[in-house]
């Protein structure tokens, strides 16, 4: 069976779907999106990729083209369409200033482009699930509102480039000495037994396993500071690991070649990466 995609309200076959070559998502990365996890069909955590969507369109002052509850559904129907029902699954959600002649300001009226494909999660390689993944740190390069899911993704890009290139998994970023997240994952580190993450400000994106994870902690009575860390105590962090909606929550092991804590995934974030996936299987 072919691949549909969902483009401006009409589910085409992947290869009919067409966009302008002068789409402000082209030219200008001039949008917004969001990545949503499907477990057999069932949305996860679908109210909070719409609200987030929602104020990253808010941001940028895209109007959205079309009520949420349309996108929702049209999200649920490519799944469904896609024949991908009964497996994990993404869909990827794209809405940009759309089609107009090349003008940095906004055109006088925008025709969004709303873009959605559906793709199977592949499964990562259950050793680096097992037994943790590398990370480097790299420079935080990225502009001041990293809170907004924006398609303007080069420095994000080219660090994760740079951990492949250096065999690592992820790259970490450090802005001003402190530790904000990863190319495409939050960060949490363990200190004295007490989980800390970098507060949900400009500086990293909210996200949706972000906040899972934290109600997760609070019902398992981990103390928890949203509080930033310099990259010197990143060293001193006993347990460490990523989040987000196809990696769930996976564990760091190594930072920049040295070993975290015992250089082995740690008790809290064994429990939370079982928490998570229990929270995601159930219904
Ligand atoms: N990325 N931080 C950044 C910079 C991200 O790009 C992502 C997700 C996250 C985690 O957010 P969430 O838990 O809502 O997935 C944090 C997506 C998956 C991507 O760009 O493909």
């Amino acid at each position: 069976m072919g691949e549909w995609v969902y483009l401006n309200g009409t589910f085409l076959p992947y290869d009919e779907a067409c966009l302008s070559v002068e789409d402000r998502g082209f030219l200008f990365a001039d949008g917004i999106y969001e990545v949503i996890a499907f477990q057999r069909g069932w949305a996860f955590r679908m109210a909070d990729h719409l609200e987030r969507l929602e104020r990253s369109a808010a941001a940028i002052r895209l109007p959205l083209p079309r009520p949420l509850e349309d996108l929702e559904a049209a999200a649920s129907a490519l799944i469904a369409r896609n024949g991908l029902e009964a497996d994990e699954a993404i869909v990827y959600l794209q809405v940009t200033r759309g089609p107009a002649r090349r003008e940095h300001a906004f055109p006088p009226r925008p025709e969004p482009t709303v873009l959605m494909l559906a793709r199977r999660v592949q499964p990562l390689d259950r050793a680096k699930r097992e037994q943790g993944v590398a990370v480097i740190t790299v420079p935080d390069t990225r502009w001041h509102w990293c809170h907004v899911k924006a398609i303007g993704l080069l420095p994000n890009v080219l660090a994760k480039q740079q951990a492949l290139e250096a065999g690592a998994h992820e790259a970490v970023f450090v802005r001003d000495g402190r530790v904000t997240e990863a190319s495409a994952a939050n960060l949490f580190a363990v200190f004295n037994g007490v989980l800390w993450t970098h507060p949900a400000d400009q500086w990293i994106l909210p996200g949706i396993t972000r906040k899972v994870v934290l109600e997760l902690a609070a019902r398992l009575e981990v103390p928890v500071r949203e509080e930033a860390f310099s990259v010197e105590h990143l060293a001193e962090a006993t347990e460490l690991f990523l989040t987000g909606t196809t990696i769930r929550v996976l564990p760091v092991v190594t930072v920049d070649g040295r070993p975290v804590g015992s250089g082995r995934p740690g008790p809290i974030t064994r429990r939370l990466e079982e928490a998570l996936n229990q929270e995601m299987e159930r219904r």
